[in-house]
């Protein structure tokens, strides 16, 4: 019997927490998606554990499937709906920013900017309350998750720090304490300040048998009264169940969760799209023939849902943009049973066991020349893969919970950054420095000059 080094589809590689099975193809990749037994995280999610704990990107087991539950009503379309302001508020402060370093010649790392704006989303949208990173970008919070990601990136760098024993004498470690203690911080409080408002409009409610019109006008974005945003949602659950089924901290464990999950995988991909425009201008302008005969000479009116229906040739280019710069190249699992391909071999129980989406989406059988960026792969009726071939949102049971969530923001996005400009690229596509920091990012930034349209 062969090993696994010399078996093509799965590789064994060495992590800084030890060795993983990682499986390169889609036909062994779809054992594991479909397991329903084999959910649990594998090692390396360990980096981002001490900043999310047990939230629903990390538990496992009936924990796990009792908040997912509880979860999904909040991605309701209804729900979203009420979200197209506060993107379409967002993307124009940003659209507002971009300006100024536009009208002043200057080359930006679109990334910053993106990332800036979908923190402030997600902030807003979960929390009821600005993170003011893109006013503020040296803010406290937005500077502990720069910190924080930096000093997961340099513990990796240095294999001797894997341990925790020596992780903890280190001064990385105290750094990432400090980070975590302002992460945590930011959250907590302002969960606290919700729930107060929130307790004192339930009482005001019985009070006026109904359910209370909305005050803090900070929280205009919790004005639904049958359907509960993602914190209400949470207080809501906690309020009938008890503390000991839902706890502060179990909240701010999703919160925190929800945070990352939106704001690093969003402005992954909203940032490589626009890089990839920028690249190939013979795309980016059929974006902008599509983008104007929707909006015409219009550069400010607020995108609407019906809107985002008409941007079919910009969900190509997103979809194909998440072919080749998946924000999530990898997942990983620990198998709790052993998971048999169809070669005869045994993914053993036990083991953790990566996916490679990154290298899955470049199967030359599914995807014909799979290093050309082709949205037009993506033309309704003509998709030549299958569910389990193109997976950046995963797939089966721990598949992404905010994937509608992702593609209207994102199309948000885009279309509002380039109703206003032209995107031209400072550094050829082939010279980007890929790497996996938590996400997918360009090690030496995505550097663009912005052309007013
Ligand atoms: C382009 C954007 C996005 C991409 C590519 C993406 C990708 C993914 C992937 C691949 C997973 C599976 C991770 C794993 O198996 O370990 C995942 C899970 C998750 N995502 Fe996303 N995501 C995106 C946007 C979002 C947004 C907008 C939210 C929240 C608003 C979100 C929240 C989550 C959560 C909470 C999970 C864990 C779900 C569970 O285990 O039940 N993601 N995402």
């Amino acid at each position: 019997m062969s090993s696994w080094s010399e078996l093509s589809s799965v590789v064994k590689l060495w992590s800084p927490f030890g060795s993983v099975l990682l499986i390169l193809e889609a036909k062994d990749a779809k054992k594991l998606l479909n397991s329903k037994t084999n959910i649990s995280k594998g090692k390396d999610y360990n980096w981002v554990r001490p900043w999310l704990g047990e939230g629903l990107l990390l538990s496992t087991g009936e924990k796990w499937e009792n908040r997912r539950k509880m979860l999904n009503p909040t991605f309701h379309f209804k729900i979203l709906e009420d979200f197209m302001h506060v993107f379409n508020k967002e993307s124009q402060k940003m659209v507002d920013i971009l300006r100024k370093e536009s009208q002043s010649g200057n080359t930006v790392d679109i990334h910053n900017f993106v990332t800036r704006c979908a923190l402030d989303i997600i902030c807003v949208t979960a929390m009821g309350t600005s993170s003011n990173a893109q006013d503020f970008p040296d803010g406290d919070y937005t500077k502990a998750i720069n910190d924080y990601r930096r000093l997961t990136k340099d513990r990796s760098l240095r294999p001797w720090l894997r341990f925790e024993t020596t992780w903890k004498l280190s001064s990385l470690y105290q750094r990432q304490q400090e980070s975590l203690k302002m992460l945590h911080g930011f959250t907590t409080q302002v969960i606290a300040k919700r729930k107060a408002t929130f307790l004192r409009e339930k009482e005001q409610a019985a009070r006026e048998d109904q359910f209370g019109e909305e005050n803090d006008t900070e929280m205009i974005y919790f004005k639904s009264k049958k359907r509960l945003a993602f914190l209400d949602l949470l207080l809501q659950v906690q309020v009938e169940k008890g503390e000991k089924e839902l706890s502060d901290v179990d909240i701010r464990q999703e919160t925190d969760t929800f945070m990352l999950g939106e704001h690093d995988t969003t402005s992954s991909s909203s940032s490589f799209t626009l890089f990839v425009l920028g690249s190939y201008p013979q795309f980016q302008e059929k974006v902008h023939e599509e983008l104007d005969s929707i909006f015409g000479n219009d550069k400010h009116r607020p995108v609407t849902s019906e809107d985002l229906n008409r941007m079919k040739y910009l969900e190509m280019v997103i979809k194909e943009s998440l072919r080749l710069y998946p924000p999530v190249p990898f997942i990983q699992r620990t198998l709790s049973t052993d998971i048999p391909l169809d070669d005869g071999r045994i993914l053993p129980k036990g083991a953790t066991v990566g996916i490679f989406i990154y290298k899955i989406h470049k199967d030359a059988d599914v995807f014909k020349n799979p290093e050309e960026f082709r949205p037009e792969r993506f033309l309704p009726g003509l998709e030549s893969y299958d569910a389990l071939e193109y997976i950046p949102f995963s797939a089966g049971q721990r598949n992404c919970i905010g994937q509608k969530f992702a593609m209207m923001e994102e199309k948000v996005i885009l279309s509002t950054v380039l109703r206003n400009f032209k995107v031209k690229v400072m550094m050829p596509l082939e010279d980007l420095k890929l790497l996996s920091e938590i996400t997918l990012r360009s090690d030496n930034g995505l550097p663009v000059q912005l052309m007013e349209r």
